[in-house]
């Protein structure tokens, strides 16, 4: 079995104009810039996959979900897969008339599993569960235990034994103390000891960070639109930024997070 490489992106938060948000952040760049560099200069050879997990596009409409994916598009190879999470900044209903053509946004009015974007998808070793783990009208983050049992039934059918998931919202792990944790039943959390589950990727924290839950791993990858980081008892907007490359091989998943800004330096190479 070849080893399958994800390059995993989160919180691009995309945006054709911000209005005054990044002055009130006090933020000195134009996070699209950032990112079209970025797509522009990274080597894609040797992924088969791509993922973002979330807040693709900040509170913006179609217009700005068809440029984001456009974006997206010109620099990632046609032969490379890419698959998104929705984040709680994403507008369902954009998302679906910008980047999937339909005109009708699904009817919000609707049950919620119409319209909510939970999918499977299945390469030849590995399945791929990819959650919505927002309710907009609440605006919580959690699993519902509908979502539980449809999860726990994508894991039985799994032809595969080997489970990956994506969502936006990590489980137990805050931006910031006081915030509430992603709401998941106990009996949603059994399914996540399930054997077959590797591991759980998620963004939303704008920083990498990892967890377990129960017997699973979870990591987050960094933003590429801002980071978050505490200093002096506040929390700070900051150019951390940054991408995850997930390696899966067979059992084993090597999470290397990696920083797009402040750039680093290449000094002498090891020998
Ligand atoms: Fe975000």
């Amino acid at each position: 079995m070849s080893k399958f490489r994800i390059l995993h992106l989160s919180d691009t938060h995309f945006r054709l104009k911000y209005k005054r948000q990044l002055e009130k952040m006090g933020i000195d760049y134009f996070p699209p810039h950032v990112l079209e560099t970025f797509l522009k200069t990274m080597q894609f050879q040797g992924f088969d996959m791509v993922v973002i997990t979330g807040d693709l596009v900040h509170e913006g409409d179609a217009a700005d979900y068809k440029a984001f994916q456009k974006l997206i598009n010109q620099y990632i190879p046609k032969s490379l897969p890419i698959y998104y999470a929705l984040g709680n900044h994403d507008r369902r209903d954009h998302f679906y008339k910008g980047m999937k053509g339909l005109e009708t946004p699904r009817n919000q009015e609707a049950p919620r599993r119409e319209w909510l974007y939970d999918y499977v998808i299945d390469h030849d070793d590995y399945r791929f569960i990819f959650l919505d783990n927002f309710e907009p009208e609440s605006r919580t983050a959690q699993i519902s235990d509908e979502q539980g049992e449809w999860l726990k039934t994508q894991l039985e059918r799994a032809q595969q034994d080997r489970v990956i998931i994506f969502m936006h919202h990590p489980l137990d792990i805050l931006i910031q103390e006081g915030l509430p944790y992603t709401e998941v039943s106990d009996l949603t959390r059994a399914i996540l000891q399930d054997s077959k589950l590797l591991g759980i990727f998620a963004g939303h924290v704008h920083m990498n960070r990892s967890t377990m839950i129960g017997t699973t791993p979870l990591w987050t990858a960094p933003s590429i639109y801002c980071g978050f980081h505490p200093a002096d008892q506040e929390m700070y907007y900051t150019n951390h930024l940054g991408f995850n490359v997930i390696t899966l091989d067979g059992q084993r998943i090597d999470v290397f997070s990696d920083i797009i800004t402040p750039t680093k330096k290449y000094y002498r190479p090891i020998k």
